[in-house]
């Protein structure tokens, strides 16, 4: 949740840590702090985001090795002193660090005994004190850091920069940090997007890493001390980071960016002739395919939306029992695992912890977990060593939208790879293939021709609080709408499936209650239709999200036309509105629409 940047190297480090703390901002954003070593530490810190940081670094600030951080708060509140980097007693030792100490009140017990004086609440700085002790006591950096690492328990994504040794450490444990190497200089990094525009040649850390650094020289062991060659890869150029160009913000730019990297995630994938899909990745035969007793996909906030999609589809197209899981849940619920079955781990940064450890928890019982990914070489990814990539290319806004897109086309295609394996005829197979390949044109028709948004924004910008339905496929894209419109605009949403209103949430609706509606052209959709009909009547105020010139299209009060679309493909169609409600109410409420409070784009922590 917190982001870490590290350089060593010839040239002055402050403007380049401050630009990575940029591009790493969207993982954390309640404090940032950096510090240089130039011949002492010089250490900065302030609460808010890097501009506020940037307010206060002198013009001139001399230095060619630092790190710096951007902070998510989980110990200690938001304030100065509380964010890193963190200064060892004696002034020798600064750390930067990402994750959670689970044992540092029992260590900063132990070193107040030994007069250890604390300059903030973080469960961090216990590292920089143990880790100055251990050093004075003649280890080597590199050994005084495996010595501290076996003393702490939790997570750790963790840099060190000493003041009388000219290396730079960094550890892993359970929260992501990439080396780049460049010409005679090393970055650190928390993601990889923020090295590419140094280096494309990098080394993923995994977990139990240490990684001993010069401007030169990677030399990685483990925290026994063994050592072990580097392994160099080279980032592919995607991972450059996007700039905002025409756009306000990067959220709009990527509800934008839809057709585009729904055309990246498909291209290749679809198999005309045969009506099939060809994820690669999957590395399944048909005869496996056809044998799959159940399916379970796992993924938190939007990507379990886009799971619960997937398992409607793999369950309808296949006929294979499928169910969704909140991966935050699944762990602690003492799942039963069939190792004959396959397991989704969805997930766009590839770095949440709850989604990491339900998918650990699987592999431990026997059962194998495929990846839908969308950061190449992230965590999850790496764990689950198959699957597929998404590649909706870097997502920047907290709020998710193209990657909720891809996710769905990609468990799209896998459905129809099972079903053609089963009972899909080619002909059925081909309609949804070729269903698909319009869906990017589809897109950009619906984006050229949005409909009455902004009347929508109107209507739920001062609401107490607004209600999302649909049935079947669009409960999930119902769940979704009200997740984005909470998570941007800070107002309370509800979502249910449309036939469970009747059965609660419709004690909420009085006179001018909003009620937004997504009823494509389906199977269900005469359901929703008397479920519209029952808000009506008690004086709610439909939004209601159709396909063109359908026959409820004049149903609702405000009706938004998406372009007529394959039954199966809707969600890729009707959350564009949803989308774009929840944009435009962000901005009409003054939020800070690209960083709303409270939240980070990749959540570490469980
Ligand atoms: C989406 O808008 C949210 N910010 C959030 O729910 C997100 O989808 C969730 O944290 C999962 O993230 P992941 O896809 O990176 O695993």
């Amino acid at each position: 949740m917190c982001g870490i940047f590290g350089y060593m190297g010839p040239k002055q480090a402050a403007p380049i840590l401050v630009e990575g703390l940029r591009r790493l901002e969207y993982r954390g954003y309640d404090s940032s702090g950096i510090a240089l070593k130039n011949g002492d530490f010089s250490i900065y810190k302030k609460t808010g985001k890097v501009v506020e940081l940037q307010s206060i670094l002198p013009e001139k600030l001399h230095g060619n090795v630092g790190i710096a951080h951007t902070r998510w708060a989980t110990h200690g509140g938001v304030t100065d002193p509380n964010a890193h980097p963190h200064l060892s007693e004696n002034g020798k030792v600064v750390i930067v660090h990402n994750g959670i100490i689970e044992n540092s009140r029992t260590l900063r017990n132990l070193l107040k005994k030994k007069g250890v004086v604390f300059n903030s609440e973080t469960d961090s700085e216990v590292i920089s004190h143990i880790l100055e002790y251990e050093l004075n006591r003649d280890n080597s950096p590199t050994d005084a850091l495996r010595r501290t690492l076996s003393k702490l328990v939790g997570t750790w994504g963790l840099c060190a920069i000493f003041l009388d040794h000219d290396v730079m450490l960094c550890a892993r444990n359970g929260s992501p940090l990439i080396i780049g190497q460049g010409d005679g200089e090393t970055f650190v990094s928390s993601d990889p997007h923020a090295l590419s525009t140094h280096t494309q040649r990098v080394v993923f850390m995994d977990d139990g890493d240490i990684a001993t650094l010069t401007t030169d020289q990677i030399t990685m062991s483990n925290i026994h001390g063994d050592s072990f060659d580097t392994d160099i890869t080279v980032l592919e150029e995607e991972w450059e980071e996007a700039e905002l160009g025409e756009f306000e913000h990067y959220m709009l730019k990527e509800i934008y960016e839809q057709p585009d990297s729904l055309r990246q995630c498909i291209n290749g994938r679809l198999d005309r002739v045969r009506g099939n899909g060809r994820l690669g990745g999957l590395n399944l035969t048909p005869l496996e395919l056809s044998k799959l007793p159940h399916v379970r996909l796992l993924g938190c906030g939007t990507a379990y939306h886009a799971a619960e999609i997937g398992g409607l589809l793999i369950e309808s197209l296949a006929r294979v029992p499928s169910v969704a899981h909140i991966a935050s849940e699944f762990r602690t619920n003492e799942p039963v695992v069939n190792p004959n079955a396959l397991h989704f781990a969805i997930s766009q940064s590839g770095e949440t912890a709850d989604t990491l450890s339900a998918l650990k928890e699987i592999q431990l019982k026997g059962g194998s977990v495929h990846g839908v990914v969308n950061v190449v070489g992230s965590s999850i990814a790496r764990q689950c060593g198959k699957g597929v990539y998404i590649h909706s290319g870097p997502e920047q806004a907290v709020a998710s939208t193209k990657a909720f897109s891809n996710m769905v086309a990609a468990l799209t295609i896998f459905s129809i790879q099972v079903a053609r394996s089963r009972s899909l005829s080619k002909e059925k197979g081909k309609e949804i293939i070729n269903g698909l390949q319009q869906i990017p044109h589809l897109i950009e028709e619906y984006l050229a021709n949005q409909g009455p948004i902004m009347e929508a924004v109107d209507l739920v910008k001062d609401a107490k609080s607004v209600l999302f339905l649909g049935r079947g496929i669009s409960a999930p894209v119902a769940k979704e709408g009200a997740l984005k419109l909470m998570e941007v605009a800070y107002i309370p949403c509800l979502a249910y499936p449309a036939g469970e209103m009747k059965h609660g949430p419709i004690a909420l609706l009085e006179e001018g209650s909003p009620v937004i509606f997504i009823v494509p052209n389906d199977h269900v959709k005469e359901k929703s239709r008397s479920a519209i009909h029952e808000c009506r009547a008690r004086g709610a105020k439909i939004i209601l999200i159709h396909e063109q010139g359908d026959d409820i299209s004049d149903e609702g009060d405000i009706n938004i036309a998406i372009p007529k679309v394959n039954n199966y493909l809707s969600p890729m169609l009707t959350v564009l509105p949803l989308q774009l409600i929840s944009y435009h109410a962000a901005l009409a409420l003054g939020c800070d629409v690209d960083r709303p409070r409270n939240l980070a784009k990749s959540v570490t922590v469980e």
